[in-house]
């Protein structure tokens, strides 16, 4: 056994880290302040270890054993003594702060407390917890169990030590740890998110098509997907939230989020999640 692991949040985000690290022998407890999210989880990993099996990745005998490394918690108080609390719930500062400051009251000094944000900061995170040198930032990746990086954020008060165990457990999860400084949008955010902003600016001045645009991106640059396609995987909502961010923690125009992103999150065109982005899709 590799550690014993709390994920708070079982979205989708929260859900592949569970499944990750139970995969990698960690001792996964889930809970999510909306149970059917556990539930709807725990389906989502069943059917991926079931194609896990079907293409012989997983023995049929250890679909099981990474099943029962996964405990559903009723409250948050019913564990008493993890090593890692990974916090995963919704981009929303003042519940993450919140969240904090109950995690700080409930768990030793050693536990460490990570949050999967992707653009808040942790050091305001950690100035809501005593001994703020175990907060720091672990941010995967969508979707979890098939991207490779971990960015590993190191907030004002981190301690080193923090960092170094952190990315023993990244890399015991079969991730590459980059560890990055607590700036606005870290690394990935801040290179990623200017990309599809301009690609919606581009497409919001007529310069190209949203398909001419992506398949630009795609055929031309080798990406997997192209920024519109990609934006509409991660939301509109958290694209523009992030694009805020930028733009208020640097306080420089060239972070604007485009109008037409604006324009679409408050039509509630949100992307995948909500049928409709820059492309529909059939919610299921
Ligand atoms: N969970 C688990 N496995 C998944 C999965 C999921 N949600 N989605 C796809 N996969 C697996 C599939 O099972 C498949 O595995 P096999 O080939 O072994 O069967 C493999 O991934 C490839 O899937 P597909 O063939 O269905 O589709 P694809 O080749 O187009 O790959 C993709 C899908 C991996 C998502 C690829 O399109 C991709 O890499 N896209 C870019 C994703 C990306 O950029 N993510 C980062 C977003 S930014 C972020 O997360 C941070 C933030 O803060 C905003």
């Amino acid at each position: 056994m590799s550690g014993r692991m709390l994920v708070v949040g079982s979205g989708q985000m929260g859900g592949g880290i569970a499944e990750t690290a139970a995969r990698s022998g960690f001792e996964v407890f889930l809970w999510d302040s909306v149970p059917q999210m556990t539930d709807k989880a725990l389906g989502t990993i069943r059917a991926h270890l079931d194609r896990g099996v079907q293409k012989g990745e997983i023995k049929s005998e250890d679909r099981q054993v990474v099943l029962d490394r996964i405990s559903v918690l009723p409250n948050l108080e019913s564990v008493s003594s993890v090593d890692l609390v990974i916090e995963a719930i919704i981009e929303e500062e003042k519940q993450k702060r919140e969240l904090f400051r109950r995690l700080g009251e409930l768990f030793d000094p050693s536990t460490i407390l990570a949050s999967n944000t992707s653009s808040i900061s942790i050091s305001r995170l950690a100035s809501h917890v005593p001994n703020p040198g175990r907060v720091i930032g672990m941010h995967f990746m969508n979707p979890v169990p098939v991207m490779r990086l971990v960015e590993v954020i190191a907030g004002g008060l981190t301690h080193d030590t923090t960092v170094t165990q952190v990315k023993t457990w990244a890399e015991k999860m079969d991730k590459t740890a980059v560890v990055v400084q607590d700036y606005p949008g870290f690394i990935s955010n801040r290179i990623l998110m200017p990309m599809i902003n301009e690609a919606i600016f581009a497409l919001q001045e007529g310069v190209a098509t949203k398909e001419g645009i992506d398949t630009v991106m795609k055929l031309g640059m080798n990406h997997p997907m192209g920024p519109l396609t990609l934006a509409d995987f991660i939301g509109l909502d958290t694209c523009l939230a992030i694009m805020n961010v930028l733009y208020e923690g640097f306080k420089d125009s060239k972070y604007r989020p485009a109008p037409l992103l604006q324009k679409m999150v408050d039509a509630g065109l949100l992307g995948r999640k909500s049928g409709r982005g820059f492309y529909e899709y059939s919610l299921m």
